[in-house]
């Protein structure tokens, strides 16, 4: 059911952990499972040269986390910004579609710590600034 690299991102995650003092978390939560999920970045001159995560969630929200930080560590805050959950899913070979779901906290808690960094910074949102909705509509 799930591919191999789905199961090698959930056996062993990449960036597990906290960044003292970061520049930008992202807190989401799912409110219909329950699972929660925080990114913390580290950001250097438009560049997010550190990011790390705690996922109290299913396997597919700790590999899609896993890999959603490996996707944007190193790179400017505009190629984060456009990352979505459907390249993540795409990166993991996908995912059933019943978990696609997971992949939205990836991107959504993405989308908030980068958020939170705007806001601490006063710079202004980017034009077309979105989050995903993490409801399980799809369900
Ligand atoms: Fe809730 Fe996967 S079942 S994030």
């Amino acid at each position: 059911m799930y591919s191999e690299k789905v199961m090698d991102h959930f056996t062993n995650p990449r960036n597990v952990g906290e960044i003292e003092n970061a520049d930008g978390v992202g807190t989401v939560g799912n409110p219909k499972c329950g699972d929660i999920m925080r990114i913390f970045l580290k950001i250097d001159d438009g560049i997010i040269t550190d990011v790390k995560f705690k996922t109290f969630g299913c396997g597919a929200a700790i590999a899609t986390s896993s890999m959603a930080t490996e996707m944007v560590k190193g790179k400017s805050i505009e190629d984060a910004l456009k990352l979505t959950n459907k390249a993540v899913a795409e990166a993991l070979d996908g995912l059933p579609a019943v978990k696609m779901h997971c992949s939205l906290l990836a991107e959504q808690a993405l989308k908030e710590a980068l958020e939170d960094y705007f806001n601490k910074n006063n710079i202004p949102l980017p034009e077309g600034f979105t989050k995903p909705d993490v409801e399980h509509d799809e369900d």
